[in-house]
């Protein structure tokens, strides 16, 4: 396995490019099922999710061809699609799930592994299933897989018990192609299902209201091939915004969408960060310490919850007390037991956190849980005295494009390892 290994203490400096969005471009690779011709896929980011969405496409029978130096991915479709997405691949991202609209859409039938817990929570597909039943589909549940099939699927309205990110994009994706019209009420909000919606809408799909709670989705007889950009991802641009403001740092950030990030922008504001806006570049300066900020993880566009364990790192060294609520996610605190081991100062109480600051954080061998708090871990280690270890880098690699080469372009000290695991 790799790990990093980070000497803290370097003030971050330079500029830094921000890749394609990870949580669009999975949903679109899913997407491009619906399609009966050719698509490319631009300013797509190299990593281990969209790999494994890759392998998942491909085993359903799409022919895939990928350019990672030129940002680009062309599929091709097949007229005849394998209608399993088996546990093997299900089993190491639950993006994969995305598959079940689209396949069922265009095959009348689909068998999909469900896709388990992980570490920050149970997960369940439940609202994702019933909005397919009530476009019409059949589902049946049995050995670990969803089966789900419909002689036609039929638009309806359809409300979301919450607001889920991945139901919203199932369930549009699978209305595309169905008779009628589709209302999806207390939708997800987030940028990626609105980059979903422009891609598909590019592919001739009739959707409308994507971005905001009521999306109505005209079904079409069938899609047809194109192109499309995926956005910058606002979570790595988010990372950035904190590592700049951890490390007493001054980083410009470039090629971001500055409206997708205003939650983590105000509130980095409100800790005494000061942003420099100009075009799709925002230039960071950290102040001389960070003040402590109360932050409560919502859905779009409240402060996200991908943005929690990074911020959680930076009100480590705030001065004073500073409080955060994890909302979406019941089990999102894995990080807080390896910031104390950096010599943070912070409690769990319920779904909150209550931190008190300190001046260091000292370097210490950490490891990642997941994705997020394993990136929060490299921000804590950036700034810390002395060396640190990060362990299960593979967490890092799902979601973050050259993560450590994208560091030490603006002057941090990481190497990436590799190391014997013994569990
Ligand atoms: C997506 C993002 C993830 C982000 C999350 C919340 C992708 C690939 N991943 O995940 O990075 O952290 O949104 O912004 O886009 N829930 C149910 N039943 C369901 C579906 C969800 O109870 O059928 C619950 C989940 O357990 C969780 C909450 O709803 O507690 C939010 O989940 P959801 O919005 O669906 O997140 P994902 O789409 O999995």
């Amino acid at each position: 396995m790799d790990k990093f290994v980070i000497k803290g203490g370097k003030k971050l400096s330079g500029t830094v490019s921000i890749s394609g969005a990870k949580n669009s471009t999975l949903p679109i690779l899913a997407g491009a099922i619906l399609s009966g011709d050719n698509v490319l896929i631009r300013n797509i980011p190299d990593l281990k999710d969209v790999r494994t969405m890759m392998d998942v496409l491909r085993s359903l029978g799409l022919r895939l061809t990928e350019d990672f130096d030129s940002r680009e991915l062309h599929i091709k479709p097949s007229e005849k699609l394998n209608i399993e997405a088996p546990y093997e691949l299900i089993k190491q991202m639950r993006a994969s799930f995305f598959v079940l609209g689209p396949l069922l859409a265009r095959m009348g039938k689909a068998r999909v592994a469900l896709p388990g817990g992980c570490a920050i929570g149970t997960r369940p597909v439940d609202i994702h299933l019933k909005g397919l039943e009530q476009l019409g589909a059949k589902i049946i549940l049995g050995h670990g897989y969803v089966e789900a099939s419909a002689t036609k699927l039929v638009g309806n309205n359809v409300y979301l018990d919450f607001p889920s990110v991945g139901a919203t994009e199932n369930i549009m994706m699978a209305a595309t192609l169905a008779e009628g019209t589709t209302l999806i009420e207390n939708a997800a909000k987030e940028p990626e299902i609105d980059d979903l919606a422009i891609f598909l809408n590019t592919l001739g799909a009739k959707i409308k209201g994507a971005g905001t709670d009521i999306i109505e989705i005209t079904g079409v007889k069938s899609l047809k091939g194109g192109t499309h950009s995926i956005i910058p991802d606002r979570i790595e641009a988010g990372t950035f915004m904190v590592a700049a403001a951890m490390t007493g740092g001054r980083v410009k950030i470039e090629n971001v969408r500055l409206d997708h990030l205003e939650a983590v922008i105000a509130k980095l504001q409100d800790a005494g960060v000061s942003f420099f806006k100009s075009g799709t570049t925002i230039e960071v300066v950290a102040p001389e310490r960070l003040k402590p900020v109360n932050i409560k993880s919502f859905p779009y566009p409240g402060f996200p919850t991908d943005m929690q364990p990074q911020f959680m790192a930076a009100m480590t060294l705030a001065k004073g007390t500073s409080c955060i609520q994890e909302t979406i996610f019941e089990n999102r605190f894995m990080h807080v037991a390896e910031l104390k081991r950096m010599g943070a100062n912070l409690q769990i109480k319920d779904r909150s956190v209550i931190l008190e600051g300190v001046k260091h954080l000292s370097g210490a061998p950490v490891m990642a849980s997941d994705l997020r708090a394993g990136a929060a871990l490299v921000l804590a280690a950036l700034s810390a005295t002395g060396t640190s270890e990060i362990l299960r880098v593979y967490h890092i690699d799902r979601g973050y494009e050259s993560f450590e080469k994208k560091l030490i372009g603006l002057g941090a000290e990481i190497s990436r390892e590799k190391y014997n695991a013994l569990f």
